[in-house]
C-alpha cells in the first residue's frame, strides 16, 4: 500500500457472527432444483446405487444424506455443532485494501475459511463425516488428499473423535508438500503417498505408467479399494459427493446472515471448483433465492485452465476414480483416466465435478471461467499483499476472477457487490509462490487432442 488507509465506513473490515448464530441446519440445494442431479449409477448393474450399494463405502449417517434429494434441511448434530465453535462462524471480510488498490466501485467481500487450524473450509465437512463413523462405531477411514488439505482437515477430524485414519496422498503433492504430511502425522494418520504397492489397483496403475505424478482419481481408487477390504472401515471423500456439498452449504448461510446484517446483498458469487465443494457451500442459500426469484445473483466457478472440467469437459457419466471402481457420476468431467499437469493447485486437478453443480451448469444457472496459473498467482500475490492474508493457490483462483470483476466495474462504473470465498490459506505452498516469484511458473494446459483422446475413455453406453 502506498498511501495510509483509515475505515471510516459503517460496514467494519471484520464481520463476526456470534456462537449462537451458527446454523442449526445444512441446506440441501437439491431440494429446490428443478432438474436434479441424476443418479450415481452402480457399474456392474448401470442402475442407481442403492442405499446398499453404499453402505459398505461410506458411514450409513453419510449415505442417507448422500440419497436424500428431497429434505430441504438436516439438523447439524450438536456434537458437531460444539467443534464448529471452535473456529466458527468464520468471518465475513471486506476487501477495503484491495478495492482502493484496483480503484474499483465494486465492494469486494469474502468468506475467511482459512481462519481455523487446518487452513481450509475442508475441515466444515471433516467434523461432521468423522462423526457420523464414529456414532456408527466404525474401526476408522481412508481418503485420499491432493494439495494436502482434506487430509489435514480429516486427520484433525479423526484425532478429536478418536478414530483411526489413513491418507492416501497424491504422490507430487507428497513430494512438493513434505510440511503437509509432517502436519497429518502430527494429528496421527498414516499417510501413503499414491499411486502406492499398497492396493491391488495402485500396483496396477504403476505397472501401466510407472512415472505418474498420481491424481486425485488414482489416490480415490486406492482409498476405496483399502476401506472395503479392511474389517469396519469406511472411505471418506472430502468433495464432489451430495452430502460434502450439503455440509459445506454453513458457509453460505452463515456469509447470507452476515450480509444481511449490513444491508448487503451479493450480484456476483465466486468460488474456485475443484470437486466443488466450497464453491457448492457459498453458492447454496443464494442459489435458493435465484431459483425462487427472489434475487438474481451471477454465481460464478473459477477453474484451473490447466483441469478446466466444466469448460472443456463433457457433461456425461463417468467413473469418479482412475481405477475406475467407484459408481459413475453423471456429471462435467474430462475423463477419468485424464491425469493433468502437474500444476501448483492440487485441490483443483480433478478430472471430474460435483454433480449437483454440473446439473446447475447445464441449466445456466452457474457460470463458469478458466484461468491460468500465472494470472492465479499474480492475483495471489496483489491479495496477500492488500489483505495480508496468503491464499492458497485454489482459493486464488477465486480471487483472480473476484478481482478480473472488480476491473470490469471500474471500467463500466457499476457498484456491484462481489462475495467470493477464500477457502484457504497457502502456508504450506510456498513451492508454487517460489516458482512464481522466481519466472520459473509456466501455464500447461492441455491440448484438444490430449482431452479428445481422454474422451475417448469415458464409458462407451453413456457418454
Ligand atoms: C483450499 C482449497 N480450496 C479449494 C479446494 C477445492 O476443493 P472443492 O472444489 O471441493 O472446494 C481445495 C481442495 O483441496 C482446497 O484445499
Amino acid at each position: 500500500m502506498n498511501n495510509f488507509y483509515i475505515n471510516t465506513k459503517k460496514v467494519p473490515h471484520r464481520y463476526y457472527l456470534t456462537e449462537e448464530q451458527i446454523p442449526t441446519q445444512f441446506y440441501n440445494m437439491r431440494a429446490d432444483m428443478k432438474n436434479k442431479p441424476e443418479p450415481h449409477l452402480n457399474p456392474a448393474t448401470m442402475k442407481p446405487v442403492t442405499r446398499e450399494d453404499l453402505l459398505p463405502v461410506f458411514p450409513e449417517g453419510l449415505v442417507d444424506q448422500e440419497l436424500d434429494d428431497e429434505t430441504p434441511y438436516f439438523d447439524i448434530p450438536d456434537e458437531v455443532r460444539e467443534v464448529y465453535k471452535m473456529y466458527r462462524p468464520s468471518p465475513l471480510i471486506r476487501a477495503y485494501h484491495l478495492e482502493q488498490v484496483l480503484d474499483t466501485p465494486a465492494k469486494i467481500y469474502f468468506k475467511f475459511e482459512g481462519n481455523n487450524t487446518s487452513g481450509s473450509h475442508k475441515l466444515n465437512s471433516a467434523i461432521v463425516q468423522a462423526y457420523y463413523a464414529k456414532k456408527q462405531g466404525l474401526a476408522g477411514l481412508t481418503t485420499e488428499t491432493g494439495a494436502g488439505q482434506w487430509g489435514t482437515a480429516l486427520a484433525e477430524a479423526c484425532s478429536y473423535f478418536g478414530l483411526p485414519l489413513t491418507v492416501y496422498m497424491v504422490k507430487i503433492s507428497y513430494e512438493q508438500k513434505p510440511f503437509r504430511k509432517s502436519v497429518i502425522k502430527t494429528f496421527g494418520a498414516g499417510i501413503v503417498p499414491s499411486p502406492s504397492d499398497t492396493t491391488a489397483i495402485g500396483r496396477l496403475i504403476l505397472e501401466k505408467n510407472p512415472g505418474t505424478t498420481g491424481s486425485l482419481g488414482c489416490a480415490i481408487s486406492e482409498a476405496v479399494e483399502k476401506a472395503v477390504s479392511t474389517k469396519d472401515y469406511r472411505y471418506s471423500l472430502g468433495s464432489c459427493l451430495n452430502y460434502v456439498l450439503l455440509h459445506q452449504s454453513i458457509i453460505g448461510i452463515e456469509s447470507k446472515i452476515a450480509m444481511e446484517e449490513m444491508d448487503e446483498y451479493p450480484d456476483i458469487v465466486i468460488g474456485c471448483a475443484g470437486g466443488g465443494s466450497n464453491l457448492g457451500g457459498l453458492i447454496s442459500v443464494f442459489f435458493k433465492d435465484k431459483i425462487n426469484g427472489i434475487a438474481n445473483p451471477r454465481l460464478i466457478a473459477v477453474e484451473p485452465a490447466s483441469c478446466p472440467s466444466f469448460t472443456r469437459g463433457r457433461f456425461a457419466y463417468d467413473f469418479c476414480d482412475t481405477g475406475r471402481i467407484t459408481p459413475l457420476a453423471k456429471m462435467y468431467t474430462l475423463g477419468s483416466q485424464f491425469i493433468p499437469s502437474p500444476d501448483h493447485a492440487g485441490g483443483l486437478r480433478y478430472h471430474g465435478m460435483s454433480p449437483i453443480l454440473s446439473q446447475l451448469y447445464h441449466d445456466g444457472l452457474l457460470e463458469a471461467v478458466a484461468v491460468n496459473q500465472i494470472d492465479v498467482f499474480s492475483a495471489a500475490q496483489l491479495f496477500a499483499k492488500t489483505e495480508t492474508i496468503l491464499p492458497a493457490p485454489e482459493s486464488a483462483h477465486a480471487i483472480r476472477t473476484a478481482i478480473d470483476e472488480a476491473l470490469i466495474c471500474k471500467e463500466t462504473g457499476e457498484k456491484k457487490t462481489i462475495l467470493f470465498g477464500l477457502s484457504g490459506t497457502g502456508y504450506f505452498d510456498m513451492k508454487a509462490y517460489d516458482a512464481y516469484l522466481q519466472n520459473k511458473m509456466v501455464n500447461t494446459n492441455p491440448s484438444d487432442e490430449e482431452l479428445q483422446k481422454s474422451f475417448a475413455d469415458l464409458p462407451s453406453i453413456l457418454a
